[in-house]
C-alpha cells in the first residue's frame, strides 16, 4: 500500500486530495493544526468507505518540530501499514493574507513566507530519506503567480518560489527517481482568508473559460493522480487547474 502525506488536510482542498487519495487505494497521512476535530471526523470518513488514514498534528510554520514530525510518521507508517518508505507528499498546507505592497506589514509577510516556502522546503528536506524510488511530490502552487491581483504580491511571489522550488527540487530528486510538479489551482471555493469574495467571484467567472468558480474536487484528483504511476513520467511541471483563467 502506497503511504502519502498530504498537509493541512482538515480543511478545504486538501481535505479532499486525502479524500481522493484513500478514494485511489493509498494510505493517508493527513495533517491538520487547528483542525483536530475535522482531521479526526476526516479519518472517520476515509475508513467507514473501506480506506485508511491517521491524522498527525504539523504546524508547517515551526520548522524545528519537522524532525519529531518525522519520527512520527515512520512510527504510523510502520505500525498501521508495515511500510518503510513513503510514496507521496503534498505541500498544500496555506493561508491567505491578502492586502496592497503600500500597507503589507512585515509580520504578516513573514508568516506568508514561513508557511509556503520555508515550511514545504524543509518539511521536505526532513522526509527525503523517506521516500521510496518512484515517489511523487506535489507542491500546491497558485495561478496568481501567472495573473496579477491587487493585495495578492506577498502570497503570489512566494507561492512563485515554491513553483521554481519545485523544478530545482525535481533536478535534484531525480536521480533517486523522485518526481516534483507544481499544481496550481485557480481560484476554489474554501474558507482560505474568510472565502472568495463577491466581486472577486464574479470577475473569477468572466475571466474563465469553463465561467465558474472551481471547487475542492476539481483540484483534488488531478493531485492524487499525480500521486499514482499514470502519471510517472510528468516531471518538473507547473500544471494550473482554473478552468481556464484569464487564457
Ligand atoms: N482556495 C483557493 O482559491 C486557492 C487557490 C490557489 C491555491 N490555493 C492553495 O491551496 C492550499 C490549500 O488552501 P485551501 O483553499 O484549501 O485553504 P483552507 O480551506 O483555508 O485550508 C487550509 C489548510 O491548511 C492548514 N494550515 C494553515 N496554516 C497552516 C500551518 N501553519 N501549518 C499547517 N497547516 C496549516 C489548515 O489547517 P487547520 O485548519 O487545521 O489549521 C487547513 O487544513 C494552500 O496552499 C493555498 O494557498 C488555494
Amino acid at each position: 500500500m502506497q503511504t502519502v502525506i498530504v498537509t493541512g488536510a482538515s480543511r478545504g482542498i486538501g481535505r479532499a486530495i486525502a479524500r481522493a487519495c484513500a478514494t485511489r487505494g493509498m494510505a493517508v497521512i493527513a495533517t491538520y493544526r487547528t483542525g483536530a476535530a475535522d482531521a479526526a471526523a476526516l479519518v472517520e470518513e476515509i475508513a467507514t468507505s473501506g480506506g485508511q488514514a491517521e491524522a498527525l498534528y504539523l504546524d508547517v510554520a515551526q520548522t524545528d518540530s519537522f524532525a519529531a514530525f518525522g519520527e512520527q510518521v515512520r512510527a504510523v507508517a510502520s505500525r498501521r501499514w508495515s511500510a518503510s518508505a513513503l510514496a507521496g507528499l503534498v505541500n498544500n498546507a496555506g493561508e491567505g493574507g491578502f492586502e496592497p505592497i503600500e500597507t503589507f506589514g512585515e509580520d504578516a509577510f513573514d508568516a506568508l513566507y514561513r508557511v509556503h516556502l520555508k515550511g514545504p522546503f524543509f518539511l521536505t528536506q526532513t522526509l527525503l530519506p523517506m521516500f521510496a524510488r518512484g515517489s511523487s511530490i506535489v507542491n500546491i502552487g497558485s495561478a496568481t503567480t501567472r495573473v496579477a491581483s491587487v493585495g495578492v504580491a506577498p502570497y503570489a511571489a512566494f507561492k512563485g518560489g515554491l513553483e521554481t522550488l519545485t523544478r530545482y527540487m525535481a533536478k535534484e530528486f531525480g536521480p533517486r527517481g523522485i518526481r516534483v510538479n507544481t499544481v496550481a489551482p485557480g481560484a476554489i471555493r474554501t474558507n482560505l482568508a474568510g472565502g472568495i469574495p463577491e466581486e472577486f467571484e464574479v470577475m473569477v467567472e468572466r475571466e474563465t473559460a469553463l465561467g465558474r468558480v472551481g471547487e475542492v474536487g476539481d483540484v483534488a484528483g488531478v493531485v492524487a493522480s499525480l500521486l499514482g504511476t499514470d502519471w510517472a513520467w510528468v516531471n518538473a511541471q507547473r500544471i494550473e487547474v482554473s478552468g481556464g483563467y484569464f487564457i
